[in-house]
């Protein structure tokens, strides 16, 4: 079959990444999406049982760390455009482990970047986009929005290793000219994340009743974002942003860590016909994030303005759909937290 297009999604096994590549798929049949994905811990082939056998889809399994791989993949495809998603996300992991993050988030930018340009041949009818993060502004106190024009500040190895990968995004765009677009995006929560970020992780502990650990006092603020608007932006910004700019993406809804995690408690109380105020009582305060940041709130006015994007689901709407599918699919989050994906890989894939 002939395709249009050729797209690459990078980190497309990953909890963003799946959404992206569900959407992409789905919408657009002339278009061949080819997902590479090192398959880390963070990388679930099970979040994409509902499109892997689309003839419009191919998976490779590949380290963006591996420049030879990369190239091989570029002169081969010849890709119209590619969306870069892969990375190591966790800010903990990144402070017992900054070299990984290094390593996946700055030279696997490095190789993409590298292998894009080389089948470039200064068209401005291809695009690479980088998909990132608003850690990468640093924190802010009681008021104020991070905007496109906010000052880099990153303040974790993670953030730093974002940054990073985001100037040299730029910087290739400014030297050689390659057709580029950024987005710096807020806290995504919904179905398919790991559960080592607070809203599943909570959400699992409290179906378990095993303690549900908060930061610190839990005072730390994000701006939280269902994670199909992301996809929606993402699909947006690749097709209508225009080449160059950065655009922020942002829920417009802060919350007090241990806020959310008491309106979450309330919903699984509900959900599980528990007793009010029954998981509330599973919070534990424990030792504090190292370098933790305080504030993020991203103004997303740009991207509304210039290509009509606005969040779809209140806060409210997104976190009962969230609780409603962990809670429908025990299978997922089992394999995840024991590892027996992996078996899954090798019964349905055949890959180690
Ligand atoms: P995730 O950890 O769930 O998924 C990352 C994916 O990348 C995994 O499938 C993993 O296997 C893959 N990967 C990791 N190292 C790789 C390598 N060397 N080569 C190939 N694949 C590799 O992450 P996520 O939360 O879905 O985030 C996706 C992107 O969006 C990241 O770039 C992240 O910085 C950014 N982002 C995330 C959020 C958020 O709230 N989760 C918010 C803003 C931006
Ligand atoms: O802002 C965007 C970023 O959001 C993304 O770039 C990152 O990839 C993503 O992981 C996320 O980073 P955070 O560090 O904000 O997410 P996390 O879910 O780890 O933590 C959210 C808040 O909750 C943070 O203030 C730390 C706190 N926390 C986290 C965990 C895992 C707890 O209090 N207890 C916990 O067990």
């Amino acid at each position: 079959m002939m395709f249009e297009k050729k797209i690459l999604i990078t980190g497309g096994a990953g909890f963003i990444g799946s959404h992206v590549i569900r959407r992409f798929v789905n919408n657009y049949s002339n278009c061949l999406i080819i997902n590479i994905d090192k398959l880390t811990y963070a990388g679930n082939l099970e979040n994409l049982k509902e499109i892997e056998t689309k003839s419009n889809y191919r998976f490779v399994k590949g380290d963006i760390v591996d420049a030879d791989f990369i190239f091989k993949l570029f002169e081969e495809h010849q890709f119209d455009g590619v969306i870069h998603l892969a990375a190591e996300s966790h800010v903990d992991r990144s402070i017992s482990n900054p070299i990984e993050f290094i390593n996946t988030n700055i030279i696997g930018t490095a190789n993409l970047l590298n292998a894009f340009r080389s089948i470039c041949k200064n068209t401005d009818e291809k695009r690479f986009y980088h998909v990132s993060t608003d850690e990468v502004y640093g924190s802010l106190g009681e008021s104020g929005f991070f905007t496109e024009e906010t000052s880099y500040d990153p303040r974790s190895p993670y953030s730093a290793s974002k940054a990073s990968s985001d100037h040299l995004v730029r910087a290739y765009h400014h030297t050689f000219k390659i057709p580029v677009v950024i987005s710096n995006c807020s806290n995504n929560y919904g179905s398919h994340q790991f559960p080592e970020k607070l809203i599943p992780l909570a959400i699992n502990n409290i179906k378990n009743n095993k303690p549900v650990p908060v930061y610190g006092e839990g005072v730390n603020i994000r701006d939280w974002l269902f994670v199909e608007d992301h996809a929606l932006a993402i699909d947006m910004i690749y097709h209508k942003g225009k080449i160059g700019e950065t655009y922020n993406i942002g829920g417009s809804n802060e919350w007090k860590n241990i806020d959310l995690i008491h309106k979450l408690c309330e919903i699984m109380d509900k959900k599980l016909n528990r007793l009010a105020g029954t998981s509330a009582k599973l919070i534990t305060f424990v030792k504090d994030r190292a370098g933790h940041d305080l504030r993020y709130a991203i103004d997303s006015s740009k991207i509304q303005a210039a290509l009509g994007w606005k969040p779809s689901v209140t806060f409210e709407q997104g976190l009962e759909k969230t609780v409603d599918w962990y809670l429908a699919n025990e299978a997922w989050l089992n394999h995840i937290t024991s590892g027996a994906y992996k078996t899954y890989y090798k019964q349905q894939y055949n890959i180690a």
